[in-house]
């Protein structure tokens, strides 16, 4: 048995949400796939898996949490580190790439002071790369949230990305 703690009182989560993963870890224990399952579902609840919701896990479903964290760390889709509150992906795909969207990643990093697969300290962005967004005629491509940005110049990307939050200033 385990004794790690996973009080809401030393966490930044409610007592809620934990009761919510609580609900879903009775549902899965003992089913087949319980473990990604309980982990998709705990990173819908409380965003991403930080260590106490992964310990959570492992308590609730039975398992250790080595085998826990050994799932979030393989699947790409489960992040260990919080997400911003807008994401910012930019396209390396070939066509964005050799039309300067390295440029335009190098810009971003610069500007929010962070790297592919992190998160601004104020939680305001995330950045992440992708392979391709089907819009290659258009490159370099950049989609924050649900918008699409197109032939961005990595002279535009400041005034891109001040639309999204007060504490960068427009060009
Ligand atoms: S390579 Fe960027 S949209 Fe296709």
């Amino acid at each position: 048995m385990q004794t790690a703690t996973t009080t809401a009182a030393a966490s930044e989560f409610t007592e809620k949400q934990f009761k919510e993963l609580d609900k879903w870890l009775g549902e899965y224990r003992g089913k087949s796939g319980a473990a990604i399952r309980a982990l998709t579902k705990a990173q819908e609840i409380f965003g991403y898996l930080p260590r106490e919701v992964q310990v959570r896990v492992a308590e609730g479903l039975d398992k250790s949490l080595s085998e826990i964290f050994g799932i979030t760390t393989f699947y790409s889709f489960f992040t260990l580190v919080p997400k911003g509150k807008h994401t910012i992906c930019s396209c390396q795909g070939t066509a964005c790439y050799v039309r300067g969207g390295k440029q335009v990643l190098d810009e971003i990093e610069k500007i929010l002071g962070i790297k592919v697969g992190e998160t601004t300290p104020d939680r305001e962005f995330s950045i992440e790369s992708i392979r391709c967004m089907g819009a290659c005629a258009l490159a370099p491509v950049v989609r924050i949230d649900e918008d699409v940005f197109r032939s961005v110049a990595p002279k535009k990307v400041k005034d891109m990305l001040s639309k999204y939050s007060d504490s960068i200033g427009g060009a």
